[in-house]
């Protein structure tokens, strides 16, 4: 999607759709009263036949409006005017180009009812509901493709707000680079694929550092590895830094992601039916590679490391059983009750392994972990998880401004209780109550007394149907935004 920013009085052309944003209950106040005018009255004989109002997402379509050169005029509702912010911004102009992204005209002419001055998130919006991944479609017919390609959002200083543009770009890029790791089907994306194109990443300016099945075993990442150890597909450890501090010494944050290619469940099966979403159980893992793809790519004043540990979780021969105890890099051992609680044995080494390596002044964990934090709170927000105050903070206040929800879960010492083993330190589910909870608690065992955060996002990694202009059905890119602004906000400088 091309995206150029344009004067309000740049000219039209028949394949354009002019988009007209206007606030509800006032959808005469701006340009719209200008172009009934130009059209002779077109526009208000439309509201008078249709019940658009300006609400949030509500679009009014005029088709070939006569005395406008452009080839349709659009209505979009931004809601009430004290709710426009950034994210409305976005919102609105997603809506836009959502209804005529199939319409056959090429241009979309965004206009705001602000004057333009949050063209620059208008952009963004676009250029986030445009994503779509088609890599395996070999025979769509082209009336079903978008036929969109380029967005002219009308601002009053074009060249000041495509320098803005820049860094929200970065982040475009970075937000499409996790949707389509998620999208990718477990048998084209395995860990060691995976690891390859992390690898790629180093072209942005990122070091990128593999460790496979032989190191992990050396730094005695039993956890990790036992659940990887039905696969015939080699388990991975990725280590991405992006060092852009003034001091490239300075200590570094550090954000984890679990990285399950496939998860079955192993041994303790889980059902055919929905099992096939379990390929995006490397949502976490996908967030923190786009996070780093944003860092770099809009060369981030912060030291960051990402770690996602990568595995399959197959059953086989080979598999680790019910029952099973492992020992993890920390030490502590590991009684595996149920070989589907797999993310937070991954977790517990690549945690452990980030505290030990790098001693960051954080670490924040993004997870695909449990099926419970949908049922405690639905498919909107993801789950927070944290032993510390100013970082939950810091984490809530970026995932408002981005629009990405989040809500802060307890971590009661408690339950800890739950997770208690007959035979080892430790066992690796706590039974169905709180299960999202007893899954933070196990994993606060491996942070060593580190601030730390858990976000749990199984309810926020994928989305179908989606609810969000911004988010095409499928792959959300859940996270990249929110920890790439609390880097830019907190971090930075
Ligand atoms: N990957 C799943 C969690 C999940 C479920 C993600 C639904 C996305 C959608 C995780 O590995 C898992 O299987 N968790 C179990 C834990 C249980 C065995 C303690 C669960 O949630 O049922
Ligand atoms: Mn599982
Ligand atoms: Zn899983």
């Amino acid at each position: 999607m091309e995206i150029e920013f344009v004067k309000a009085e740049a000219a039209l052309t028949e394949k354009t759709a002019l988009a007209v944003v206007v606030f509800e209950g006032e959808i005469m106040a701006g340009p719209a009263a200008g172009l009934d005018q130009t059209t002779g009255g077109a526009l208000n004989r439309a509201l008078a036949n249709a019940r658009f109002k300006g609400a949030k997402g509500q679009t009014l379509d005029v088709l070939a409006p006569a005395g406008l050169s452009a080839g349709r005029l659009l209505l979009v509702g931004a809601g009430k005017r004290d709710a426009w912010d950034d994210v409305a911004a976005e919102h609105a102009a997603a809506s836009a180009y959502s209804a005529v992204k199939a319409s056959g005209l090429t241009v979309l002419r965004v206009v705001l009812p602000d004057g333009g001055e949050r063209a620059v998130h208008a952009a963004l919006g676009v250029r986030l509901a445009a994503y779509r991944f088609d890599r395996y479609r070999t025979k769509e017919p082209a009336e079903k493709k978008p036929s969109i390609e380029k967005a002219e959002l009308a601002c009053a200083d074009p060249d000041a707000a495509l320098a803005a543009f820049a860094d929200h770009a970065a982040v475009a890029d970075a937000v499409a680079f996790a949707r389509d790791l998620v999208s990718e089907p477990a048998n084209i994306l395995y860990p060691v694929e995976f690891a390859r194109r992390l690898k790629a990443l180093e072209s942005l300016g990122l070091e990128v550092t593999i460790l496979g099945e032989a190191e992990m075993k050396d730094l005695g990442m039993g956890a990790l590895l036992g659940v990887g150890q039905g696969s015939v597909r080699e388990s991975q450890l990725v280590v991405m830094r992006w060092n852009g501090a003034a001091d490239r010494n300075a200590q570094p944050l550090a954000f984890v992601g679990k990285g399950v290619c496939f998860d079955t469940g192993g041994i303790s099966l889980k059902p055919a039916d929905g099992m096939e979403d379990m390929k995006w159980d490397m949502g976490g893992a996908a967030a923190v590679a786009g996070l780093m793809h944003a860092l770099a790519g809009r060369k981030a004043k912060a030291n960051v490391v990402g770690v996602v540990g990568l595995v399959e979780n197959m059953p086989d021969g080979n598999a680790q059983r019910p029952g099973d105890v492992v020992t993890s890099m920390s030490g502590q051992t590991i009684e595996v009750i149920n070989t589907d609680a797999e993310g937070r044995l991954v977790l517990a080494d690549a945690l452990w392994y980030t505290r030990k390596e790098f001693n960051p002044k954080f670490m924040v964990d993004l997870a695909t972990l449990t099926g419970a934090i949908i049922i405690s709170l639905g498919n909107d927000y993801a789950g927070l998880f944290s032993n510390n105050d100013e970082l939950s903070e810091n984490l809530l206040a970026a995932s408002k401004a981005e629009g990405e929800p989040l809500w802060r879960m307890p971590l009661p010492a408690a339950y800890d209780k739950q997770i208690e083993s007959m035979i080892a330190d430790v066992k690796n589910t706590g039974g169905r109550p709180g299960g999202s909870i007893t899954a933070a608690l196990f994993l606060q065992k491996f942070v060593d007394n580190l601030p730390w955060a858990h976000l749990d996002i199984a309810s926020t990694a994928w989305k179908k149907p989606s609810t969000v202009p911004t988010i095409p059905d499928g792959a959300t890119g859940y996270g990249v935004r929110l920890l790439n602004r609390m880097v830019a906000d907190k971090y930075e400088g």
